[in-house]
């Protein structure tokens, strides 16, 4: 393991005026998300349409890293240059995610697990050497009335843990994703309850499979209510619970906390992270964002499919990104979406 490579890549993603770009959708979310605009999810379509996103021109100034799917890692624009390298020539790290998706817990209905462990080693030597220099594995934690379960919790901590000591045995840097979902009617207060448990079991495992907490990243969701509850809570409400379950979850070593956007809209996003740095208190790690709806939605819209609104999307992709720089710094005000 090499501390001086892990601690260079982290430095880079945790710049202190940028954030992560989540453009790691796996093939069925991405022919969601093509199908939303009309567009059939076609090798080619997935890569113009990636293209598009990472040629943005001045991305590096407000994103430090960019996560992406096996395929496009693979993959090379149309002027021939591979993907990992159109980010690096922007001044960004590129990312891979590596888990292969969730699958039912046996006997636990309606909770999953992640899985993607085995040949995990293989596989991430392989993405090292098309440019990738760090990692995510997102593990999916359901709020219902009896989920999720403590087994799930314990087993999906457990192949968080395994996932990051591979990762750190290779150099890379492992993004660590608990996410608890937004869906459904449940309040901030059991969001807030089902996030502690939760980070509880992860960093637990984390320890027992001695992974170093300076050299990850955490990827978790804000403590919020479930996206069908009434009233939503307001972004000092939001940061107010996230900090505090925060605080007696994540030990002060962790470098960075990269929020996932988690189905929140694109200003949410950007208030409610703004909320959060402007917070009286001084925190131990940063607080980032590593969002993928919040960032692409408008500029998916934008694009259509069609190379002749590449400059417009590019253009809503780069106002997000530069509203996110201002909110992890605490300086995101509503009056900027219209300003920018
Ligand atoms: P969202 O910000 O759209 O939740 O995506 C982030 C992500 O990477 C989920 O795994």
């Amino acid at each position: 393991m090499s501390s001086a490579e892990l601690e260079k890549t982290i430095t880079e993603l945790a710049a202190p005026t940028k954030g992560i770009l989540a453009a790691d959708e796996s093939s069925g979310t991405i022919e969601k998300r093509l199908k939303s605009i009309n567009v059939a999810s076609t090798e080619e379509n997935r890569c113009n349409y990636r293209e598009m996103l990472f040629t943005t021109p001045g991305l590096g100034e407000f994103i430090s890293g960019v996560i992406l799917y096996e395929e496009t890692l693979k993959q090379k624009i149309k002027d021939g240059t591979p993907m990992a390298q159109v980010l690096s020539r922007q001044g960004i790290v590129p990312g891979i995610k590596v888990d292969k998706g969730t699958a039912p817990l046996a006997n636990f209905p309606d909770d999953s697990v992640t899985q993607g462990l085995d040949g995990l080693a293989n596989r991430l030597a392989e993405y090292k050497q098309l440019g990738a220099r760090f990692a995510k594995w997102r593990a999916v934690l359901r709020i219902g009335e009896k989920i999720p379960s403590q087994s799930c919790m314990v087993e999906n901590a457990r192949a968080l843990a395994r996932y990051a000591a591979i990762c750190q045995e290779l150099d890379i840097v492992p993004i660590v994703e608990p996410e608890v979902l937004m869906d459904g009617n449940h309040s901030l207060e059991r969001c807030a309850a089902v996030t502690e448990q939760v980070l509880h079991a992860v960093f637990h495992a984390l320890h027992q499979h001695r992974v170093k907490l300076e050299h990850m990243l955490l990827k978790p969701n804000m403590v919020i209510a479930g996206m069908d509850h009434r009233p939503q809570a307001s972004p000092e409400q939001v940061a107010k619970a996230t900090i505090a379950c925060f605080r007696r979850t994540v030990p002060a070593a962790v470098p960075g906390i990269f929020f996932l956007s988690g189905g929140q809209s694109d200003a949410m996003a950007s208030a409610n992270l703004s909320a959060h740095n402007v917070w009286p208190e001084r925190q131990p790690w940063c607080l980032s964002f590593s969002y993928g709806r919040a960032l692409q939605t408008p500029a998916l819209k934008a694009w259509q499919g069609s190379a002749a609104n590449v400059a417009a999307a590019q253009q809503a992709l780069y106002k997000r990104a530069r509203l996110n720089s201002a909110a992890r710094q605490g300086k995101y005000t509503a009056a900027m979406e219209i300003a920018f």
